[in-house]
């Protein structure tokens, strides 16, 4: 036997033992562990503090600042002005005429002045006289 097959006999022991580790039960990957299923997060519905209980009977004394910033400027004081004179109107009268104006009346909106400002600021229009 040559040196020559002898080495080549060697080198195929090395591959064939290089290829025994590679493939031994130590380099399967162990699969990671999985995600351990917690307590699904609690569900943050925080029930909105009853804001005051917005109340269906609007509050006179609320209503006069939301008058004095968006309408005294054509009804001073519920008086006739750029706008007629609407002392005593009834809410509805005023709601309407808030949300949907026209005939020169602007229109506002929710974002402008709330469900609840619009009721105090009724009751407010009512209560002048
Ligand atoms: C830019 C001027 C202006 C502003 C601001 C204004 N109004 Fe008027 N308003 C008018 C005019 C003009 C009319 C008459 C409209 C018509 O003849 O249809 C009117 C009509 C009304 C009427 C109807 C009266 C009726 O007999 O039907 C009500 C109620 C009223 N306004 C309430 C309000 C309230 C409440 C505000 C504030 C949130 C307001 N207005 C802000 C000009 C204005």
């Amino acid at each position: 036997m040559s040196t020559h097959r002898l080495f080549l006999f060697a080198a195929l022991l090395v591959v064939v033992a290089l290829v025994v580790v590679a493939c031994g039960p130590s380099a399967t990957p162990t699969p990671a562990a999985a995600p351990t299923k917690g307590p699904a997060p609690a569900s943050t519905v925080a029930a909105t503090p009853g804001a005051a209980a917005p109340g269906k009977v609007g509050s006179p004394e609320s209503g006069k600042a939301v008058f004095e910033a968006n309408c005294n400027g054509c009804h001073p004081g519920g008086n006739k002005g750029n706008g007629p004179d609407i002392r005593g109107k009834s809410a509805d009268v005023v709601k309407n005429k808030v949300r949907n104006g026209g005939g020169g009346m602007p229109q506002f909106s929710q974002s402008q002045i709330s469900d609840q400002q619009l009721t105090d600021v009724a009751a407010y229009v009512n209560s002048l006289k």
